[in-house]
């Protein structure tokens, strides 16, 4: 006797089909899984018979044996739990109904409760894709899960309801879709509240018209957090694709809110300096993804970057120049995307007043370049945009005259998107920050003052091949804000001033 159940794994974020075979034979009553199943998957033995026993169900009365087909891959979690139990009752004949459309996925509890899994999302999109019509899960999950399209929900409390279902269709009904609330506006903080710093806010503007990473650099109280806080009140609305890719990282890390599912603000993720590498970039034993990945698709904010262990911050070398962190395992390797902006903020050296023009530093010289030192140069080159920021003038906050509203700014922004869009159409460059460098000549096109304005400080400056391609880059962006085809000598200059930390403080 013989029954079969579809059902998903998760591998990282990747989602795969797995089909629960089950077959019972004559014999002293034993129970095997088998298919590669981990430990938690084992456990699910001693889940499934404690819930039988307790709904008085006597379906292992003979030698039955659990197959997670394929057999080649490893079945890693609790989502098997309800498959499990559902291909047993099947094969038990409490279950008669035509099962070949739908998807099982959870955990039990020994009463016979489901109890949420992790990265339901992504299992449940794989399951639409694969012509799967209904899936039945924990109603944890059911709101999460109801953002795919093309496939009904069906979220159960116990695994009671489930059966009185499948037996006589009644007790359950499809999660209706849910739509997801935009945060109010005014819950965000403005930039309105910051007087002055114009320069620093323009800045802002372009980092986050055009995804580029930003490092500021000032003495203390000069407003660098403030500025930072305000940064998620003018990015570029999130896409409903961006959204859901982003949602998923948070369903496989277990971050998700159950009242409100669906990610949809750019999130941003500011960490402490404590960080290890793998809260950071992601890993462990069983691999997770990291605040980096958490932050996909929106902000990742390092304050007192100098604060940071080295190591944590050379591990983010490679997942902000790929977009992607890749973790490798026995059992293979998992992905975790990671396409952020990286917004960082540091002290110029400990005691905050090297380079003021009013405050003495009292910092020995050594004490300052090992400060600095703590980012090093691969690092440094991945930040498009490094300003200074000034302590506020005084005039700038006695006047109070009314601040630009994050409205404001964020319109701009949303236009200068809109333009990388069309020129981006078609290819998987997202932003000006990811123009590569064989398009940078067709798409940063400069009208000749511009150019040579460019080589004028390509050769006073002594810069790099690499900074030069950054300088186009911001200077891109720079021109798509001011709604304009061509890089004008305005936004090459703006692009250039940009750059003024390395000389002033990384030039050894
Ligand atoms: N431009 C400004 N406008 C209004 N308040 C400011 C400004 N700059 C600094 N402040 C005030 O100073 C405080 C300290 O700023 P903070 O962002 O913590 O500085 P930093 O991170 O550079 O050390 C802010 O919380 C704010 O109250
Ligand atoms: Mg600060
Ligand atoms: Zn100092």
């Amino acid at each position: 006797m013989f029954s079969q159940i579809n059902s998903a794994g998760l591998f990282g974020l990747n989602a795969f089909m797995v089909t629960v075979q089950a077959s019972i034979s004559p014999g002293q009553p034993t129970f095997d899984i088998v298919g590669m199943p981990d430990i938690a998957v084992q456990e699910s033995k001693a889940r499934i018979r404690a819930v039988l026993g307790h709904l008085q169900l006597k379906l292992l009365n003979g030698r039955v044996t659990v197959n997670l087909a394929p057999a080649s891959v490893r079945k890693i979690g609790s989502m098997f739990d309800l498959p499990i139990i559902t291909a047993l009752m099947k094969l038990g004949g409490l279950i008669t109904a035509d099962l070949t459309d739908s998807v099982f996925i959870g955990e039990l509890s020994l009463d016979g409760g489901l109890a949420p899994v992790n990265g339901a999302l992504s299992m449940v999109l794989t399951a639409a894709q694969n012509g799967i019509k209904r899936v039945f899960l924990p109603k944890a999950n059911a709101k999460e899960a109801s953002v795919a399209d093309g496939i009904e929900i069906y979220g159960a409390e116990h695994i009671t309801q489930i059966i009185e279902f499948l037996r006589h269709g009644t007790g359950l009904s499809p999660e209706e879709k849910y739509i997801p609330k935009r945060r109010a506006a005014e819950h965000i903080a403005d930039f309105a509240d910051v007087m002055g710093q114009s320069a620093a806010k323009s800045a802002i503007e372009v980092a986050a018209a055009g995804s580029h990473n930003l490092l500021m650099l000032g003495p203390p109280g000069s407003g660098k957090s403030m500025l930072a806080k305000r940064i998620p009140s003018i990015l570029p609305e999130i896409t409903f694709a961006e959204s859901i890719e982003t949602t998923q990282i948070y369903s496989v890390a277990g971050e998700i809110d159950p009242a409100e599912p669906l990610v949809t603000e750019r999130p941003f993720r500011a960490v402490s300096h404590t960080a290890s590498a793998v809260g950071l970039v992601g890993g462990g034993s069983i691999p997770r993804p990291g605040e980096i990945s958490l932050a996909h698709n929106g902000v990742l904010f390092l304050d007192e970057l100098p604060e940071f262990d080295r190591r944590v911050l050379e591990a983010l070398r490679q997942p902000l120049e790929n977009g992607d962190i890749v973790i490798s395992r026995a059992s293979g390797s998992v992905s975790y995307p990671c396409d952020v902006m990286l917004v960082a903020a540091m002290n110029p050296c400990p005691c905050g007043n090297f380079g003021s023009p009013t405050k003495k530093c009292t910092c020995s010289q050594q004490k300052v370049t090992a400060y600095l030192n703590r980012i090093s140069q691969p690092v440094l080159d991945r930040i498009d945009i490094q300003i200074e920021v000034k302590p506020v003038e005084y005039s700038d906050l006695s006047r109070r005259i009314p601040q630009e509203s994050s409205a404001a700014i964020a319109e701009r922004v949303q236009k200068a998107v809109e333009i990388q869009k069309k020129r981006f159409a078609g290819t998987s460059i997202k932003s000006n920050s990811g123009i590569t460098s064989d398009i940078i000549g067709e798409v940063c096109r400069l009208t000749p003052d511009a150019e040579e304005m460019l080589k004028a400080a390509f050769d006073r400056l002594g810069l790099s091949a690499r900074a030069y391609d950054r300088i186009l880059k911001v200077a891109r962006t720079c021109a798509d804000l001011a709604g304009s085809e061509e890089i004008q000598k305005p936004h090459i200059a703006q692009a250039i001033s940009f750059r003024s930390l390395d000389r002033k403080y990384w030039s050894r």
